[in-house]
């Protein structure tokens, strides 16, 4: 028996092999959910679907950015399956920029994607939540959201990650009434390709040395962070923050 059987759950921007939403939804259907992968590349979004434990995963393009795609995504999945039960936030793009050095250009990729694209995916869900009176929305916040970065992102990173904590818990007070649940995740320094290549040994070792259990996240520490919010387990959870981050930040 698993933790999310017979649940229906969206990971966005879970393409990424190595990534937080490819070990989330691998472990969301390990625990019996049938999950719906969204990405900006629809190949890759199907392989990564294909690639999951089990059967009747779905790999959908859905760029969060875009509303009428986000409303698209919701709508095949109703279609498709009947419900939606969990969405998990997790498409997010960081860029590593001094305060001064950061153009327009930069604050709206930056704040579209992680900021616009959770309020956009989670305005496409909630209707199918509110009529099962159950749900439950995961959002990728950061530890930089916390402490004013100090890992890789820059200070608008660091904004667009405050704001998600922001509308998790502006959500997370409008839905309750409804049964339907928003919390966020505060991953610390995790290894994935979101900083791949560019984090210099230097960074990382001052990075390291930072963390009390001295190493970095795994793709699942946060994967098992986010299946306890999505499940049941969680039910009286909403509006929360979960720290996963070594030690490396406690409050
Ligand atoms: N890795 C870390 O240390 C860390 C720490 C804190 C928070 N996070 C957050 O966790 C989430 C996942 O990060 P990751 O490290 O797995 O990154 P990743 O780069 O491996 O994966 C991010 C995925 O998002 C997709 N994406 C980008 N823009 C998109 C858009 N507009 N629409 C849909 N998909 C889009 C990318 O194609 C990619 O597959 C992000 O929100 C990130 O900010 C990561």
């Amino acid at each position: 028996m698993g933790l999310l059987d017979g649940k229906t759950a969206i990971v966005t921007g879970a393409a990424s092999p190595r990534g937080l939403g490819k070990a989330t939804a691998r472990l969301f259907a390990e625990q019996g959910a049938t999950v719906v992968i969204t990405d900006l590349d629809l190949a890759q979004a199907e392989a990564a679907a294909a690639d999951l434990p089990g059967t009747g995963h779905l790999g959908l393009v859905g760029n969060v950015v875009d509303r009428e795609a986000c409303l698209a995504v919701a709508k095949r999945v109703i279609d498709t399956y009947g419900r939606i039960d969990i969405l998990v936030n997790n498409a997010g793009i960081t860029q590593p920029l001094k305060l001064m050095d950061i153009g327009p250009d930069n604050y709206d990729a930056v704040l579209d994607v992680n900021l616009r694209g959770t309020l956009y995916m989670s305005q496409a869900v909630i209707p199918a939540m509110r009529a099962q009176k159950s749900g439950s929305i995961v959002n990728m916040s950061s530890v930089s959201a916390q402490r004013g970065g100090g890992i890789f992102g820059g200070p608008h990173y660091s904004a667009a990650k405050a704001g998600v904590l922001g509308l998790t818990k502006a959500m997370a007070r409008e839905l309750a009434p409804d049964n339907v649940r928003s919390n966020a995740i505060c991953p610390g320094f995790i290894a994935t390709d979101i900083t791949a290549g560019k984090l210099s040994d230097e960074m990382r070792a001052q990075v390291l040395a930072g963390i009390p259990m001295g190493r970095a996240g795994t793709a699942e520490d946060v994967a098992g962070c986010a299946l306890f919010l999505a499940s049941d387990l969680a039910a009286y959870c909403t509006g929360t923050e979960v720290d996963v981050n070594g030690g490396s930040l406690i409050h």
